[in-house]
C-alpha cells in the first residue's frame, strides 16, 4: 500500500484526479471503476475542469460504480445513478452506454449481480477502482464481517451505515437497508486502486485499515493484499498513523 498524505479534502482531490486523467491519457479506453458518497465529489469536479479545459477526453471510458441501493430506481435523487449523472457523467464527454450502476431496481437483484460481474469481465476488468471508505471500514457496501473474496452481491446495510447515510435523505422520507455491492474480491480485482479519505471522522478507521491486522472486521484492510493500492489522505484522515 502506498500512502500520499496531503494538506487538506481539496489537495486530495487535486491528486486522485491526476492519476486518473493520467491513466486516461495512457490509456484512453481505460475501465474505471467509480465511487459515490461525499470524499470523491472534490475529485470529480476537478475532472470537470480538467475536461472543459480540454485535458483529457472520456469518449472511450468505460466505468463501473461499486454499488447502489436495492429498491431506488436511477431517477431517485438519493440513488447512486443520480448522484453519478448529477456530479460527473452529465459534464463529461463519455458515452452513456459505457457508464455502468448496478441496478437498484432490478426485477431479479440476484441475477443483476451475476450480469455485472460478467459485464465487467466482458470490458477486460477494471484498470482503475476509485474508493472511499466508510467510518465502520466498509469499502462499497461490503460492511464489517463481508468475505474478502467476495463478488458482486445483494447486502444488507448496518446501522451505523445508515446512519451515517442518513444526512442524505429528508426527514420521514424512504431509506433503503439493502444495496447491490461489489464484492472484495471485485474490488481487489483492479489493475489499481486508488482510496481517498478526509476529515478527523475516517483517522481511526484509516489507521485500522493500514496499520491493523487483514480482518474481515475491517474490510478496507482487505487492500492490505493488493499490489497496486495507493491510499490518499488529508493529514486529519491521516492523524491517528503511527
Ligand atoms: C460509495 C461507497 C461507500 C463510500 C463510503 C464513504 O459508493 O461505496 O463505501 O465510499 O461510505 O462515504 P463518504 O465519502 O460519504 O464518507
Amino acid at each position: 500500500m502506498q500512502i500520499v498524505i496531503q494538506p487538506d479534502a481539496q489537495a486530495v482531490a487535486r491528486y486522485g484526479a491526476a492519476a486518473i486523467i493520467r491513466q486516461i491519457r495512457q490509456h484512453p479506453a481505460s475501465v474505471l471503476g467509480l465511487a459515490t458518497g461525499a470524499t470523491p465529489i472534490l475529485l470529480y469536479q476537478q475532472l470537470i475542469t480538467a475536461y472543459q479545459h480540454g485535458e483529457v477526453s472520456f469518449q472511450a471510458v468505460k466505468t463501473f460504480n461499486l454499488d447502489e441501493y436495492i429498491g431506488l430506481a436511477a431517477t431517485h435523487p438519493q440513488s447512486y445513478r443520480y448522484f453519478m449523472q448529477h456530479h460527473l457523467f452529465n459534464h463529461i464527454d463519455i458515452q452513456p452506454e459505457n457508464t455502468a450502476v448496478p441496478e437498484g431496481d432490478a426485477a431479479d437483484p440476484l441475477l443483476a449481480c451475476e450480469q455485472y460481474e460478467q459485464k465487467i469481465m466482458a470490458a477486460g476488468g477494471i484498470d482503475l477502482q476509485l474508493l472511499g471508505i466508510g467510518r465502520n471500514g466498509h469499502i462499497g457496501f461490503n460492511e464489517p464481517s463481508s468475505g474478502l473474496r467476495s463478488r458482486t452481491r445483494v447486502k444488507t446495510l448496518t446501522q451505523q451505515t445508515i446512519a451515517d447515510n442518513a444526512r442524505f435523505f429528508a426527514p420521514g422520507e424512504y431509506q433503503p437497508h439493502l444495496s447491490i455491492t461489489m464484492g472484495i474480491g471485485t474490488i481487489l480485482d483492479a489493475r489499481k486502486v486508488l482510496l481517498l479519505a478526509t476529515g478527523k471522522a475516517k483517522a481511526k478507521v484509516v489507521k485500522a485499515m493500514i496499520e491493523g491486522p487483514l480482518s474481515a472486521s475491517c474490510p478496507a484492510s482487505a487492500l492490505q493484499l493488493h499490489q497496486q493500492a495507493t491510499v490518499v489522505l488529508d493529514e486529519e484522515a491521516a492523524s491517528d498513523l503511527e
